[in-house]
């Protein structure tokens, strides 16, 4: 086939280079905002009077219908196009002739492919947007549900003090609640409008650029061809939003596998969302979980690849950055597969709260309890923790909780130990007293689930 720039060869292109050459199998996803950009495009030509009028028109009117082809499934892109850019002109160049042959005056497929990019990012950001919000939502609905829950709180994965489920929920609210704002601050880098650089320097056509960027729904111009051309920040900050989406996704995938076993026991996945082993008849594995946390290292890896790929390349344009494309949109895949499924396994799990009570009551969480309530009864606080070491150390000894301790152990420890003790470390007493902003008492769980609601109604 006569590629459309031709004109300069003598010999056609070998085969295994078209093959190599071409993107068209994975750049074919832009399809819509290739044809919107052109459309804008041409009527910004004509109005211009940079190319004629019934030319913009017959051009306007056959993309349109290029469009509804490819959704209708009429259209075989072709290898040897190269990309979606020339397939779609040759398609269009094909059907109308010498019109069609002035769509790419005062264009070049370097402003051309960043404005397709950027427009295809936005829309795919917007998707993950609403995925998160979705999210959210599912998070303040399962926390509103256990604010009584009590569950111990962990550091370096020992048992540290009482919280409650909904507390932990809420946690991840707060990390969905920053992805979300991260991505819409990663579209507002991505929301200006690259065409009219040209291949590297701009044109010497009268271009109206600002109006072809209100069309598209641009905010705004790229202010340097050169970086107009070659600017892939917006994809790498898109990736690291992913990333970041997909470690909150891994944590708490690590976290429900870990309660899913039986060492643990604090949730069941549902039936639906768990696989069997072909062998071990017992068998109920978290498998989703398992996926989301191992699929975040091949988001990780994009990001990575994508920072490696720009960081030699010299200005402008090289062929190098037609790679930015597999890999941030794989990671926008995996990302819109992994959140869906993650949000449906987390609202259909069991909780079960008798053993994260159980959880709390083992392992001495309210040890920092037992150390504040002497400190409120006069001991300065490192002396009380001092006290307290031992008392644990004596309840180890004894194989009993601090609670089951009677009042003449405690007083073996500390005369100013009264009765009261019993109440001040009880798990309630521990979490209900943790009143502070951002705490997990349930009166304050409740009011962070209000905001959070009022935050999700008013966005
Ligand atoms: N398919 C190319 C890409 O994705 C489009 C731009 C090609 N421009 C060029 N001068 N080869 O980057």
């Amino acid at each position: 086939m006569a590629k459309l720039w031709g004109g300069r060869f003598q010999k056609s292109t070998d085969k295994k280079v078209d093959d190599f050459n071409s993107s068209i199998r994975f750049d074919k996803r832009m399809y819509k905002q290739d044809i919107k950009g052109s459309i804008a495009h041409a009527r910004m030509l004509g109005r211009q009077g940079i190319i004629p009028q019934e030319d913009a028109d017959k051009i306007i009117a056959e993309l349109k219908n290029i469009l509804s082809d490819i959704d209708a499934g009429k259209i075989e892109f072709e290898i040897d196009a190269e990309d979606i850019h020339m397939n779609i002109e040759k398609i269009l160049t094909d059907r109308i002739g010498d019109a069609g042959k002035r769509l790419h005056t005062g264009r070049s497929r370097n402003d051309q492919v960043a404005l397709d990019i950027r427009m295809y990012l936005m829309d795919e950001t917007k998707i993950v947007e609403e995925m998160l919000v979705h999210a959210l939502n599912v998070f303040v609905d399962l926390a509103a549900e256990h604010t009584e829950t009590i569950m111990p709180g962990y550091t370096h994965l020992q048992k540290a003090q009482p919280i409650t489920f909904a507390h932990h929920l809420m946690a991840y609210f707060e990390m969905f609640k920053r992805d979300l704002s991260r991505l819409k601050d990663c579209r507002r880098r991505m929301n200006v409008m690259p065409l009219g650089s040209g291949a590297l320097a701009g044109t010497t056509y009268p271009l109206d650029r600002e109006s072809v960027a209100a069309e598209l729904g641009f905010d705004g111009v790229t202010m340097n061809s050169l970086d107009g051309v070659s600017d892939r920040d917006f994809v790498i900050e898109l990736a690291s939003c992913l990333s970041i989406i997909m470690m909150h996704m891994s944590r708490f995938s690590e976290e429900l596998i870990l309660w899913s076993s039986h060492e643990f026991s604090f949730v069941e996945m549902d039936d639906a969302f768990s696989t069997g082993s072909s062998i071990m008849p017992q068998k109920k594995n978290p498998d989703v979980a398992e996926l989301i946390r191992g699929k975040t290292g091949r988001v990780y890896g994009h990001l990575m690849g994508l920072l490696t790929t720009m960081k030699g390349i010299p200005l402008a344009y090289n062929k190098d950055m037609q790679e930015d494309k597999e890999p941030i949109f794989d990671a926008l895949d995996t990302v819109k597969l992994c959140l869906p499924v993650f949000c449906d396994m987390i609202s259909t799990m069991t909780v079960k709260k008798d053993n994260m009570l159980r959880g709390a009551k083992g392992g001495f969480t309210n040890a920092t309890d037992a150390a504040d309530y002497l400190v409120k009864k006069g001991l300065p606080f490192r002396e009380a923790h001092a006290v307290i070491g031992r008392m644990v150390f004596y309840a180890i000894e004894h194989n009993k909780s601090l609670d089951e301790l009677t009042m003449d152990e405690f007083k073996k420890f500390s005369d100013i130990i009264e009765s009261d003790i019993y109440d001040a470390i009880s798990m309630e007493t521990c979490v209900n007293d943790r009143k502070i902003t951002g705490g997990p008492a349930k009166e304050t769980v409740e009011k962070a689930i209000k905001n959070a609601r009022e935050f999700l109604e008013n966005r």
